[in-house]
């Protein structure tokens, strides 16, 4: 069996950091309502001109370092996020130049804050199948480009960055034992697009448009999707939940995370926690966590970590991978 082993992680955050106290500047809020809702304490915002390549390239160049490769090591380059710099050509595409990648493919990939899931899943089939044998996977995002500034409902809870995984192809026993991607699960229901979109778009408006949320109706479904997912990627790669050393959840609110964590049966002590520092980054939130912890020292090799996201579409998924 060909699995895609993680051989390199890296992150980018914009240096404007805004604290919660920011926003009770401009919207009805407070630091204290922010905080007990959602785990948040502050974000980065991208500055002006700062595009989400930009954020995408520099967290491409420290994984690329960590991985001691170039550019042009690499075959493929996945890129998930919302908010690309422009209608076409992909992010993906320039982030591929700026790298010199050279000859292989770059595309993006579009699944909202479970972007990740799906883009880590597309490189591990792509590794599978022999058609690619190093992928570099990318979620990068400027959520502040589409944030409604006047709806204290979501305006505090997102944020801007990127982070970046290298996977490469090493032959595998086929059992759990082995390193990589040992399971993917991917899904989504079209019929709750209203919980969670953007009101604008090329064939709509014509404009970028904005974030509009019903938080509460997707908190409903976040906890019991996130882990119904977790549970199923562990038991198509047969393991057990104890088998879990890390979970590395999508980073939206510390509450869907506790809860998520708790119906699965892990204690928190094993969750990579961040959203205090990131916010939602959407698909930038687990590749951001798994950095983050990874340059902690956090992780040994061979611990087997579990990543699950929920967002717009609805869209959720899962995926274990031996570290
Ligand atoms: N400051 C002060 N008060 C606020 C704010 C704010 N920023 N935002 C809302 N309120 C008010 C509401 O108006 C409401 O007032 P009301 O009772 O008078 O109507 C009250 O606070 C409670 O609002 P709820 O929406 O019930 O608060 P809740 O406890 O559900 O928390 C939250 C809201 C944080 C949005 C939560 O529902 C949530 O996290 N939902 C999931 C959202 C999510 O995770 N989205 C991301 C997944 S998909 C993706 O990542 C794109």
């Amino acid at each position: 069996v060909r699995r895609a082993v993680a051989v390199g992680c890296g992150h980018y955050l914009p240096a404007r950091v805004v604290e919660n106290a920011e926003f009770e500047k401009f919207v009805d809020t407070s630091d204290e309502w922010i905080r007990s809702r959602s785990g948040i304490e502050r974000r980065h915002f991208a500055a002006e001109g700062e595009k989400t390549s930009d954020l995408a390239i520099a967290a491409a160049r420290m994984a690329l370092d960590d991985a001691g490769l170039q550019g042009s090591d690499i075959d493929a380059l996945v890129l998930a996020t919302a908010t690309p710099d422009q209608t076409f050509p992909s992010t993906a595409t320039r982030v591929q130049a700026a790298l010199e990648m050279g000859e292989g493919f770059a595309y993006d990939v579009h699944a909202v804050c479970a972007g990740f899931v799906f883009a880590l899943s597309n490189a591990s089939a792509m590794i599978g199948s022999g058609q690619a044998n190093r992928v570099m996977v990318i979620g990068a995002e400027t959520f502040s480009r589409i944030l409604n500034w006047e709806d204290r409902t979501t305006c505090v809870l997102f944020g801007d960055g990127a982070g970046a995984l290298i996977l490469e192809g090493a032959d595998g026993d086929g059992s759990s034992a082995d390193r990589g991607v040992l399971s993917t699960v991917l899904r989504s229901d079209g019929r709750y697009n209203d919980l969670l979109y953007v009101d604008g778009g090329v064939s709509t408006t014509g404009t970028a448009g904005q974030l509009v949320m019903q938080g509460r109706e997707v908190f409903k479904h976040a906890v019991s999707k996130l882990a119904a997912a977790g549970e199923e990627a562990l038991e198509s790669a047969g393991l057990e939940v104890d088998d879990v050393d890390w979970v590395v959840p999508h980073q939206a609110n510390l509450r869907i995370i506790k809860a998520t964590a708790g119906k699965i049966g892990l204690p928190m002590e094993k969750i990579v926690v961040t959203v205090q520092d990131h916010g939602n980054t959407s698909a930038a939130s687990i590749p951001l966590a798994l950095s983050v912890a990874n340059s902690q020292g956090r992780f040994r090799k061979g611990d087997l970590l579990l990543m699950e996201a929920i967002g717009g579409g609805l869209t959720w998924g899962a995926a274990t991978l031996r570290w």
